[in-house]
């Protein structure tokens, strides 16, 4: 049996995606991305289109150029904030710039209606836009409108429709988590107003790509570059699933990146699963390093991270003579979203799974990614049902590139100090009603906002009230970053420094990818990474970064180590997880005992502004 198609149209960011995940996991109806300049014929035989947001900044606008014929097509179509004002817009309807909403909002129904089906008359929705729908054409109605904030006006069309048409459109985002039943509403559209059937399953979906493995790989083989990771793991269960492990090498690199003992761990993993006899180890810590040498910028770094893994891969299969393979990687959704691997997407990081050299290797057909279209909840769930143990589904992801983008480097120059002295008063005074201190750092990391790619200095954060040993006030801190970042510009971090006050000036240091400072942050990461398990709350935590960053702080020459414990579920976006003060004082006490660390901070940001790695 086929299944029933439902086609969205991707205006750009990450909405298009999350939308498709969502119709399938909440409706159990496939969807699939399609592009709005696309033909009419590319819908043929789907079942109802969903139209989705588009990011403030890339915005299509008066001017857009979208194929406004696809609206004439005889199936139900609803859209999401760009994609509601454009339908509002072509019937008639009027769209104004600058009524803007963020954040959670109240949705007030005013009938009862297919699309709310099993809903309050209040439901908790997510609002992200600039503009606004201020009236319908003839035929269309509001179903809902909403209030965000104590105060605020109401604010109509919220929800419109128009039934004889078979148009709906919504200003809110049902597909993000914050929107709290928008599941069950884009369930309701697509099984009850497009009347589809819920037939994708993980089951299914491993039976599909058994056969589309075997239909790629013909009667070659997959060489799979194995990290240990969940992902990589889970693509290694299921070639073997497709192909047998004869048909499967799997290739461990110990890129002089892992975390403490990882690579020893890693191998001993594949042996328990039975693939011993297949997998192949390579200590090439000195090839990664010799590519690292010099090298400040993330995406330089990165490049070189992952032109390395292939070249080390090559030169590995043509050694153990492994010919007529492909490229097997565990590269997931959000692996080439942030690459800016989808049509309207800005490079935010460029993944070690998708370095040119790699995209030219998928355009040639020598690669095979058999997870490229899941996040990781669904890779994990894919991984339950492939029998992998839970502890090894379980485990926070770690990046291909590792300790490498974690590892800051830097030439030792000033930098932009003045420009930094410039904006440190109007730091300073966005933090004092908050009874914060504050000053910019003059290092830098990479953050995302408004779905673009942001390169900016942390505000390094001291609350004093907090010397007497009690919890962190988390709200103030958070809404004082909030407030941060709104009044000041240049910045995309912020970070509480665990203990002592803030420091008179500080400095960056000149550090390169050295052995030494490898082995050093292994040793603060594994410090976190203990007491997360010691404190019982390593499941509760999603990642948790360990950043070692060459900023003198007290005058002597030593580091600063910062921890990132993050809650998430996709990755898309993250929040800073708060975590008990004891936990954080041994943190910080283990930490500064390690004689080249100077200071730990605590990184406060969300995603967006920040992203979850630093580099
Ligand atoms: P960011 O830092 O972009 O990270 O918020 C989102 C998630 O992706 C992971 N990450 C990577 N994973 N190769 C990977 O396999 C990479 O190059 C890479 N860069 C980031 C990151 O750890 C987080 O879980």
């Amino acid at each position: 049996m086929k299944h029933d198609v439902i086609a969205v149209i991707d205006f750009g960011g990450q909405y298009a995606h999350l939308i498709a995940t969502k119709v399938r996991r909440a409706a159990k109806v496939l969807a699939e991305i399609r592009q709005p300049e696309d033909p009419v014929s590319a819908f043929a035989g789907c079942k109802g289109v969903i139209m989705s947001g588009s990011p403030s900044l890339a915005s299509f606008g008066e001017d857009s150029d979208w194929n406004k014929a696809i609206l004439d097509l005889d199936v139900p179509i609803l859209g999401f904030c760009f994609g509601h004002q454009e339908i509002a817009k072509h019937y008639g309807g009027t769209v104004i710039h600058g009524r803007q909403e963020w954040g959670r909002a109240d949705l007030h129904l005013t009938e009862e209606h297919p699309l709310f089906k099993g809903l309050g008359p209040v439901e908790t929705v997510w609002m992200s836009h600039f503009d606004s729908v201020t009236a319908v054409g003839p035929g269309f109605r509001e179903l809902g409108w909403s209030v965000l904030g104590a105060n605020a006006e109401p604010h109509r069309f919220a929800a419109i429709a128009d039934d004889t048409r078979r148009r709906y459109g919504f200003q809110y985002h049902p597909e993000v988590d914050d929107s709290v039943h928008g599941d069950e509403m884009i369930a309701n559209f697509v099984l009850e107003i497009c009347g589809c059937r819920p037939t994708w399953t993980m089951e299914r979906y491993v039976e599909e790509q058994v056969e589309k493995i075997r239909a790629q790989v013909g009667d070659r083989s997959v060489f799979l570059l194995a990290s240990g990771g969940v992902d990589s793991t889970v693509a290694a269960r299921l070639f073997v699933e497709a192909l047998g492990p004869e048909r499967l090498e799997l290739l461990h690199v110990d890129n002089g990146l892992m975390r403490k003992d990882e690579s020893r761990l890693v191998v001993e993993m594949f042996r328990d699963m039975g693939l011993g006899e297949h997998l192949h180890f390579i200590d090439a810590t000195d090839t990664f390093l010799a590519s690292l040498a010099g090298k400040i910028e993330p995406e330089a770094k990165r490049r070189a991270i992952g032109d390395t893994f292939i070249s080390v891969f090559e030169s590995e299969a043509r050694r153990l003579g492994i010919t007529g393979h492909l490229l097997g990687q565990g590269t997931i959704y959000p692996d080439t979203i942030e690459t800016g691997g989808t049509k309207r997407a800005d490079t935010i990081k460029t993944h070690h799974n998708r370095v040119p050299i790699i995209e030219e290797m998928i355009k040639a057909g020598k690669v095979i990614e058999p997870l490229a279209d899941l996040y990781k909840v669904e890779v994990r769930e894919l991984g339950e049902k492939l029998g992998i143990p839970h502890d090894m589904i379980w485990r926070h992801p770690f990046p291909g590139p590792g300790l490498g983008v974690r590892l800051l480097c830097s030439d030792g120059s000033a930098g932009d100090a003045d420009a930094l002295g410039k904006i440190t008063p109007a730091v300073q005074a966005a933090a004092a009603p908050y009874g914060l201190q504050a000053m910019p750092l003059p290092i830098r990391s990479v953050g995302v906002k408004a779905d673009l790619r942001t390169y900016e200095h942390p505000v390094l954060l001291h609350a004093p009230a907090a010397t007497d040993g009690g919890e962190y006030d988390w709200d103030a801190l958070a809404e004082a970053s909030g407030t941060i970042f709104k009044t000041v510009g240049g910045l995309n971090r912020s970070l509480l420094l665990l203990g002592e006050g803030l420091p008179k000036q500080c400095r960056t240091l000149a550090a390169q990818m050295t052995r030494d400072r490898l082995e050093l942050l292994r040793e603060c990461d594994d410090i976190m990474m203990s007491a997360l398990r010691r404190h019982g709350l390593y499941d509760q935590v999603w990642q948790c970064p360990t950043v070692l960053v060459p900023l003198e702080v007290d005058g002597r020459g030593r580091e600063l180590c910062i921890v990132r414990p993050i809650l998430s579920e996709r990755a898309m976006t993250a929040t800073a997880a708060r975590l008990p003060r004891r936990l954080l004082d041994e943190v910080r006490a283990q930490t500064i005992a390690l004689t080249e660390i100077s200071a730990v901070a605590y990184d406060l940001t969300s995603k967006p502004p920040g992203t979850i790695e630093w580099e």
